[in-house]
């Protein structure tokens, strides 16, 4: 990460204190009705930015202002869980490409997932023109791997009747993006609000686990990506327009939920 400081401008600051009482870190106190930031080695979470009524809080080193918004989305429930219930894997994609906006956009919605101490540490690799190459090598890997790992492994044993086809690991769509963390969740989170911006953008995605494994086990695959040697791939999406319609919900098993009161 890039190095910030934290400004207040004290012409600004009326000494409201939100800054103050919104910090996670403890980091800000009030000395002669002025806001103060104690250590510039905090969260860098932005709180204290976000909230001051009279933008007298600035960070340096950022590509980027703050957004100005009247007042936060609230996405609408009925419309969220509807969306979240009618997604499906898609495996049967047009043959259509997808704008950069919209790839630009899906990472836009990764970079403002929250992260475990505000680590921001995920990164995207993207795949159009070079998946082709790297779905080949993975390809070659599990053609080799899947009868010597199913003689260990139960759940290679269970897949060990399925063909391994040249696609099958994109499914012919026209892109995928390799999600690369070392803190699994902070990637398996930037994942879930990637896959949602992309299908607001009418594309249908596949989480590809075995894809993913494939560049967690080979190092050629991984120097082909660019990937360093201890950069873990935490999931890849599979991304194209569908070419499928689905009619109805697919039936789940209950939720098993306890409470304690
Ligand atoms: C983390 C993760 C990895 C997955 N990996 C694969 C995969 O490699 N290949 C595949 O065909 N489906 C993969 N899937 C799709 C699941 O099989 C699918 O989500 C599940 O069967 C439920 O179907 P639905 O997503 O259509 O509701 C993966 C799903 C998740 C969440
Ligand atoms: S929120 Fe802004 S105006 Fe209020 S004390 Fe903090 S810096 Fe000053
Ligand atoms: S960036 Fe976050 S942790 Fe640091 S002073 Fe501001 S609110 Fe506190």
């Amino acid at each position: 990460m890039r190095q910030h400081t934290i400004t207040i401008d004290t012409g600004k600051c009326i000494g409201c204190g939100l800054c103050k009482q919104d910090c996670p870190a403890d980091n800000i106190e009030i000395t002669n009705a002025k806001a103060l930031v104690r250590k510039q080695d905090c969260l860098m979470c932005g709180h204290c930015v976000a909230v001051c009524p009279k933008a007298a809080v600035s960070i340096s080193g950022f590509d980027e202002p703050p957004e100005e918004f009247a007042k936060q989305t609230i996405l609408s429930p009925k419309e969220l869980l509807a969306a979240i219930k009618t997604r499906r894997s898609i495996r049967r994609f047009k043959q259509e490409d997808i704008p950069d906006e919209v790839i630009r956009q899906i990472i836009e919605a990764g970079r403002f997932t929250p992260s475990a101490v505000n680590a921001q540490d995920v990164s995207y690799l993207v795949l159009k023109d070079g998946r082709e190459k790297a779905e080949k090598m993975a390809v070659g890997l599990f053609r080799r791997l899947l009868p010597v790992a199913s003689l260990f492994s139960k759940e290679a044993r269970d897949r060990r009747d399925i063909a391994i086809d040249d696609h099958f690991f994109f499914k012919k769509a026209p892109a995928a993006i390799v999600i690369v963390s070392k803190t699994k969740v902070n990637g398996a989170l930037a994942a879930a609000n990637m896959a949602l911006m992309a299908e607001a953008n009418g594309l249908g995605v596949l989480y590809s686990g075995l894809f993913t494994i494939a560049v967690n086990v080979s190092g050629k695959l991984r120097r082909t990506l660019g990937l360093g040697r201890k950069q873990k791939a935490v999931t890849t999406l599979v991304l194209g327009y569908p070419d499928i319609n689905y009619r109805r919900t697919a039936q789940r098993e209950s939720a098993n939920v306890r409470c304690q009161h």
